[in-house]
């Protein structure tokens, strides 16, 4: 079966490189972002260099009725969706009370709602064109409760328990889930600042968008049911299990309280 990979947030970042990492492997692509010339870029820099057919849906996955148009999209194109990948995502690092309430109406409805509801309008394809693969986009910060970033942390929460209830009812139908739990992406020059504002310690949590590209799509082909992707992160990850919960909220919440400021 000729089949695509359909990458929400495929225009820039870390699904541009995830696009790139599976146009590798001759897998055709579908890339859902906003409809701005970055998209279109990326996928005509995408077809050039690879034997593949790139679609492009320029879509706001914000508008309640996004999920649905892209469903529609492919079956009008008639499309073998094999891969989902839910990756368009949006963060933040300031006080709750600092942002105006529909900064995260529109968070959320991006981080969970529109990857909920992909999610559910895909299985039946998924489940059709067996075996198949969810790789659902969550973050560290879905690991741990992050002050300063308080709904994108709950938002990856969501995103990370999701994927690991979902796989569980899906065990045995051939469709894989993985919830990838990556540290720092440097994905733009804000990024690299703000990562270097952090320290030393933010830098060593931190990835190039290629690097974590390559291990995201191996976990999902490895049907991980999660990843986190660098050692020197994982390692930090288990800290988790070891520092007790509040202690925990308190180093996080002192540690971005200097960069707030
Ligand atoms: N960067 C990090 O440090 C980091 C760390 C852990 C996890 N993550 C997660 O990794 C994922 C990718 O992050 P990234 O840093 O690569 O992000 P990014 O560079 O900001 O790219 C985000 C992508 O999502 C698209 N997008 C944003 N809002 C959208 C909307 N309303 N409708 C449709 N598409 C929209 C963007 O499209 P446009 O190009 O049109 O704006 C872009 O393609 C996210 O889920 C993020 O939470 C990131």
């Amino acid at each position: 079966m000729n089949s695509y990979a359909l990458i929400t947030g495929g225009s820039q970042g870390l699904g541009k490189a995830m696009a790139e990492e599976l146009a590798q492997k001759q897998i055709n692509l579908v890339l859902v972002a906003l409809d701005s010339p970055d998209l279109y870029e990326t996928a005509h820099q995408i077809q050039k260099k690879y034997a593949i057919d790139v679609k492009v849906l320029g879509i706001d996955l914000t508008q309640d009725n996004a999920p649905s148009q892209i469903l529609e999209f492919i079956q009008v194109n008639d499309l073998p969706i094999r891969y989902l990948i839910n990756n368009a995502g949006m963060g933040y690092t300031g006080r709750f009370d600092s942002f105006d309430v529909s900064f995260f109406d529109n968070l959320l409805k991006l981080n969970v709602l529109a990857l909920t509801k992909l999610t559910h309008l895909f299985l039946p394809i998924l489940k059709h064109n067996a075996p198949s693969y969810i790789l659902n986009i969550s973050s560290m910060a879905g690991l741990f409760t992050m002050p300063y970033k308080t709904v994108y942390s709950a938002s990856k929460q969501y995103v990370y328990s999701f994927s690991r209830a979902l796989g569980e009812e899906l065990r045995g139908t051939g469709v894989s889930i993985t919830a990838l739990c990556p540290g720092g992406i440097l994905t733009n020059e804000k990024i690299i600042a703000d990562t270097a504002k952090i320290g030393r310690s933010a830098q060593i949590l931190s990835s190039t968008p290629e690097y974590v590209a390559h291990f995201a799509i191996k976990a999902m082909f490895d049907k991980r049911k999660m990843y986190v992707p660098k050692f020197l992160v994982r390692l930090y990850s288990w800290m988790r299990y070891i520092i007790p919960k509040s202690i925990q909220v308190k180093m996080i919440g002192n540690s971005l309280r200097k960069k707030v400021a």
